[in-house]
């Protein structure tokens, strides 16, 4: 067990905001986690767990407690069948290296959410997706430290309750579960097209032949897609999607279409639809446009770069800007998609 005192989380974060910890205290197994857990319980300090920070905005006043960061590693084969493997990988894994090691091994089902910054164990918190696929889809179980039983528990996918960039972990059981291992079942049969417009679309640009397009192929297209779109974190400080996509009335949906015939709409179910927070922020006229050092990034709306924001209020102000131009025209509340500390 590694413990650090008194570090910055700007550093800790892809944001590059956010105030001290008074302790971090890295592990390596489960182990550790657990004593590490108690040991801060006995001290009465507060307790947070962070993954690669890549999906989180820190307050200035940073954070009075232990950040426990999981550092637990492996990647293991469970089980290994004509048409499927079932793999177990640790929570401390890097989530792309993981991605890159599946398509390795020619197994589908992760494959278009390459490039997806952070960790395998942060990747259930909010269910992580890109590009038609979502961790959900091919989730068997994870292992956690329930903080309620001082236990080592398996949740399995009914259990975690998913849904669009949601599950239990940051919804109603919010601090209770710390993953150390996630095991998902992979497809060992080809790709089936459609795919994704985007990735269709590069695809064909690109005379692949779709029919019989490998997942190293679609892995190297996404990462191509991204890499036009979105910021890489370790260049421009940025939390991915700063808004989720919001999820209106159908009714609302056909009117703003009706108004803005553009207008990208996809269907949730037989009475919601989901709009691009990108294109509703872009239509704003706010692309490109800097409030308070924050910059709504040029190849994404949804996406905020951080440039050189002063801290926390200026993020909160530039957030607050965007948003409301966003309600008083479209009269749609975005909402933030990052977790915050
Ligand atoms: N659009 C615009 N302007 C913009 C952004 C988007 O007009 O500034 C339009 C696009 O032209 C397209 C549609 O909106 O018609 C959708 O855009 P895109 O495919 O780029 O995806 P997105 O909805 O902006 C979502 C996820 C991303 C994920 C992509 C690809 C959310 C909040 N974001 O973005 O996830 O990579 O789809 O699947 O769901 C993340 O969660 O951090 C993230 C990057």
């Amino acid at each position: 067990m590694n413990i650090q005192t008194n570090i910055a989380l700007s550093t800790l974060t892809t944001m590059k905001i956010g105030g001290n910890a008074d302790r971090v205290v890295n592990v390596t197994s489960e182990e550790e986690l657990q004593r590490a857990y108690n040991n801060s319980k006995e001290l009465g300090q507060p307790i947070y767990i962070l993954g690669g920070g890549s999906n989180l905005i820190v307050h200035d006043e940073g954070f009075a407690g232990a950040i426990i960061r999981i550092k637990i590693m492996g990647i293991d084969i469970l089980d290994d069948n004509q048409e499927t493997a079932t793999i177990t990988a640790g929570a401390g894994e890097t989530w792309d290296v993981f991605v890159q090691q599946m398509v390795g091994r020619n197994l589908s089902g992760i494959e278009t959410m390459s490039g997806i910054p952070g960790t395998v164990g942060a990747a259930p918190v909010q269910n992580i997706g890109a590009y038609g696929q979502e961790l959900a889809d091919t989730f068997v179980s994870l292992r956690a430290y329930d903080t309620q039983s001082d236990d080592f528990v398996i949740l399995k996918k009914e259990d975690c309750g998913f849904a669009y960039r949601h599950s239990i972990f940051r919804g109603e059981q919010v601090g209770r579960y710390i993953i150390t291992h996630v095991t998902l079942t992979l497809n060992k049969k080809p790709p089936v097209p459609p795919f994704y417009d985007a990735l269709q679309q590069h695809l064909s640009q690109r005379q692949v032949n779709i029919a019989g397009v490998t997942v190293q192929k679609i892995r190297d297209a996404v990462i191509e897609i991204r890499s036009n779109k979105l910021p890489d974190p370790s260049q421009l400080p940025n939390a991915g999607s700063f808004f989720k996509n919001p999820i209106v009335p159908l009714q609302l949906g056909e009117t703003l279409k009706a108004t803005y015939p553009e207008i990208p709409i996809y269907p949730v179910d037989g009475i919601r639809v989901k709009i691009p927070a990108g294109w509703l922020i872009q239509s704003c006229d706010l692309k490109g446009r800097v409030f308070h050092g924050v910059k709504v990034h040029d190849g994404n709306a949804v996406v905020l770069v951080n440039e050189s924001a002063q801290g926390y209020a200026d993020l909160a102000a530039a957030r607050k800007e965007i948003t409301d131009c966003v309600y008083r025209k479209f009269k749609i509340t975005l909402e933030q998609e990052p977790l915050e500390l």
